[in-house]
């Protein structure tokens, strides 16, 4: 398999990378751009571990060739927040106990983000359905929807 050059904005920053026709956009944001917070754990679409925002849409980055997002715009967890300032959505997953071991809570944060993008009130059915896709195995999913609703609640007086 050959090489691939392609054009990247991740996070807001500009790259221009070489990736392999077969490298995976998981393997090529932990690997090539070093940023580890995107986790992979089943591989297979199964457990949004490595859920990433693709042009607004989250996707799990395990099922994507890094060669089709030529052109495309990706927000990851180190994206979120501004500085030493945590994002609404992260302040609100660790007053609420929503973080264990913490593998699933950067795909669960960038689901609950393209979610709260796309819904800004959503109802506690709304919440589960958009973090359907991003499985844990530690809270019992209670806390991390309580904290998504606490997010919501949040950036609506943010924005008011
Ligand atoms: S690692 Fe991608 S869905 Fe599980
Ligand atoms: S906090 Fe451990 S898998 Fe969710």
């Amino acid at each position: 398999m050959g090489k691939i050059h392609i054009h990247v904005d991740v996070n807001g920053q500009a790259y221009q990378l070489q990736v392999e026709e077969d490298a995976f956009l998981v393997d090529v944001l932990r690997e090539n751009l070093n940023l580890t917070g995107t986790k992979k754990a089943c591989n297979e679409g199964e457990c949004g571990a490595c859920t990433v925002i693709l042009n607004g849409k989250a996707v799990n980055s395990c099922m994507i060739l890094a060669s089709r997002v030529d052109g495309a715009r990706i927000l990851t967890i180190e994206g979120l927040g501004s500085g030493d300032r945590l994002h609404p959505i992260q302040e609100a997953f660790i007053t609420e106990g929503a973080v264990q071991c913490g593998y699933c809570t950067p795909g669960m944060i960038m689901s609950a983000k393209a979610l709260l993008d796309q819904n800004p009130h959503p109802s506690e059915g709304e919440i589960r359905r958009g973090l359907s896709g991003n499985l844990c195995r530690c809270t019992g999913y209670k806390k991390i929807v309580q904290a998504v609703k606490v997010a919501a609640e949040k950036m609506a007086g943010q924005n008011s």
